[in-house]
């Protein structure tokens, strides 16, 4: 059996608003991902895909608060270390998150070398600057971009040189985890391309252990990574392998994910585009029973009042629906028609 190199048990965090209000933007989620493989989250905007991501690292810095759950990174349970100290030691190091846009979050005025000898310095303060040259060069290589990039503002550099220099600065310190926070969405599809095939060529060589994929886009994770977990309002509504999860669906969101966007992939090219009618609910005051209620095809009056478990249905499946699955597949066939 593999051993879990990340592992978060019923994690909840929320966001207080100045107004003393409560966000409940994580509830109770659990994700697991085994040393050497990938889990993608999907989910669209505002469902708390980068508060999740945030709160798996022990990120607790206001308005974000850890409110239960345990948080174990390579058999260290880290659930409620002091934000400080999780971010002097654990991250970059362990593990490493690449914000969503954060290239373009690069300080203009710097040269791609300055960023990442900012990186290794932050946990090896005396380490000296031309070890960190050979290092970013050799490692620059290896990932296929030209060591001269070292040498230049991120201004002059393309979107997608850009991005693919912010990951290889992330992983410097080949941390055991990597969460990348929808790193090809903002690219043009080429870009796109080499930005996933370089993450993905981090764990081929070895660079990374694991990866936790965050995207919007369900279908783009197909080629991507192993596994798939799908985030509603805070909760994960579904989880499979990526093959089970793009082409046998069970959760009507889910289902509905995967009808709403056209990806530039192979074989999926053709996907229709609907829109998915309304919007996720307001995480102030979650609707009780099922989230997904009000946008649901088949919702009953039931959804409303009774609360709904992730039911685990066995080879590493689980889905949040009181539909049975069968039930659910014979509506998705009838649809088809
Ligand atoms: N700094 C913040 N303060 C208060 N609420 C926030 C903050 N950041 C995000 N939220 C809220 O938390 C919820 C989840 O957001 P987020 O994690 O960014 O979702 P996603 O990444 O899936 O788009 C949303 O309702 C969002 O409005
Ligand atoms: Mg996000």
């Amino acid at each position: 059996m593999s051993k879990p190199i990340l592992e978060v048990n019923e994690l909840t965090t929320n966001y207080v608003t100045r107004f003393g209000d409560k966000i409940f933007a994580v509830d109770h989620v659990s994700v697991k991902v085994d040393d050497g493989k990938s889990v993608g989250i999907a989910g669209e905007s505002g469902c708390g895909k980068s508060t999740l991501a945030l709160s798996l690292m022990g990120y607790y810095f206001p308005p974000l608060y850890y409110a239960s759950g345990d948080i174990i990174i390579d058999g260290q349970n880290i659930s409620g270390m002091d934000p400080d100290v999780v971010r002097k030691t654990i991250l970059g190091n362990e593990i490493s998150y690449i914000p969503q846009a954060a290239m373009n979050a690069l300080n203009p005025t710097q040269k791609v070398i300055h960023f990442i000898e900012d990186v290794i310095q932050a946990h090896y303060p005396h380490t000296p600057k031309k070890e960190i040259y050979e290092l970013a060069r050799e490692r620059f290589e290896l990932l296929g971009l030209p060591a001269e990039v070292l040498q230049k503002y991120s201004v002059e550099l393309s979107g997608g040189m850009k991005q693919r220099t912010v990951i290889a600065t992330s992983v410097i310190l080949s941390p055991k985890v990597l969460i990348a926070d929808e790193p090809s969405s903002a690219l043009d599809v080429t870009s796109q391309k080499m930005v996933i095939k370089m993450i993905l060529d981090l764990m081929e060589k070895g660079i990374i252990k694991s990866l936790i994929f965050i995207t919007h886009e369900l279908p783009l994770l197909y080629n991507v990574t192993d596994d798939i977990m799908i985030m509603y309002a805070g909760q994960i509504v579904e989880r499979g392998s990526a093959d089970e999860m793009v082409f046998d669906p069970i959760h009507p969101y889910t289902k509905a994910l995967m009808g709403s966007i056209i990806v530039p992939e192979e074989g999926l090219r053709d996907v229709k585009l609907t829109a998915i009618p309304g919007t996720p609910p307001n995480l102030k005051n979650p609707p009780s029973g099922c989230r997904f209620a009000d946008r649901c095809k088949f919702v009953m009056p039931e959804c409303r009042v009774r609360s709904v478990e992730l039911r685990d249905i066995g080879g590493g499946r689980s889905y949040r629906c009181i539909i049975p699955e069968e039930d659910l597949r014979k509506a998705y066939k009838s649809e088809k028609r």
